[in-house]
């Protein structure tokens, strides 16, 4: 079960800087949407904002981003960044009726949509948001490619001393193959459906890096189940494989995304 009432001040200051590697697909997704001075462009969760700010500079003073996250305090600082064609507010997919049908040329989700329980209501609002021939963008972990570290922390916590542990910790639980993912934009009205997985390789300089990383990224959920004694253990037998993964620039991981470009129909 996925909390939203685990993030910190702490949490969302250090995703504001470990979260480049989300900015730098996220860059990747943008320019695959082709946006251009004077759209109008939502970002549903935008976290802190880096995302929303770059768009911003594509749409230019003459279009404007709106940018919704559940999050408030992760609002408050995508806030402080934002220009004044950048509107932040607190919000979520499943409910975007601060917002007029047929109101955006692109909507955009950017590794967020492994954190949606439910699929269908976020979609059909992104649909229902866009303008006729508007474009809807998705990054999100993939369930038939994992990330080379949830491989990993399946292989720990198979250790029989995590035993009492019954679902591994990933974070990433409501992620969906790249197959269900296009079928899911198809059932809730997109059309023309490109869809691809990339890959992305990050370094980290040591297993703190990479538990921070994830804790930042899955605002307090990741490992949040389990007991002090059940994370310590978590954490020495992690380290044991992350430091198998050290190369020249550190511990080297590898991340899947599916990555996917729909149309709402002209
Ligand atoms: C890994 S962060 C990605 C943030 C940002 N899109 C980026 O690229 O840096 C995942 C974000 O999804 C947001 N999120 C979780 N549940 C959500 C929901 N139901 N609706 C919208 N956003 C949600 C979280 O609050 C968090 O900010």
């Amino acid at each position: 079960m996925v909390s939203l009432a685990l993030d910190s001040t702490h949490l969302a200051e250090t995703y504001d800087r470990v979260g480049e590697r989300q900015f730098n697909h996220g860059k990747q997704l943008v320019s695959a949407l082709r946006i251009a001075a004077g759209h109008r462009v939502l970002d549903v969760g935008c976290g802190t904002g880096l995302l929303a700010l770059h768009v911003a500079q594509l749409v230019g003073p003459s279009g404007k981003v709106d940018a919704v996250d559940p999050l408030p305090l992760r609002v408050a600082l995508a806030k402080k960044r934002a220009p004044a064609h950048l509107e932040a507010t607190v919000g979520a997919a499943e409910d975007l009726s601060a917002f007029a049908s047929g109101t955006f040329d692109v909507v955009y989700l950017n590794s967020v949509y492994h954190w949606l329980p439910e699929k269908l209501t976020p979609l059909r609002e992104a649909l229902r948001v866009l303008k006729p021939g508007g474009r809807i963008g998705i990054s999100t972990a993939a369930s038939d490619a994992p990330h080379e570290f949830e491989v990993l922390l399946k292989q720990v916590f198979a250790s029989s001393d995590l035993a009492d542990v019954q679902e591994v910790p990933s974070g990433t639980t409501h992620k969906v193959s790249s197959s269900a993912l296009r079928e899911q934009l198809q059932a809730a009205g997109f059309t023309d459906v490109q869809l691809e997985i990339k890959s992305f390789v990050d370094h980290f300089d040591d297993t703190e890096a990479v538990i921070g990383f994830n804790t930042a990224s899955s605002f307090g959920n990741f490992l949040s189940d389990l007991t002090h004694e059940q994370r310590a253990l978590t954490h020495s037998l992690l380290e044991r494989e992350l430091e198998k993964r050290r190369d020249a620039e550190g511990i080297r991981l590898q991340r899947n995304l599916s990555f996917a470009i729909a149309a709402r129909p002209a």
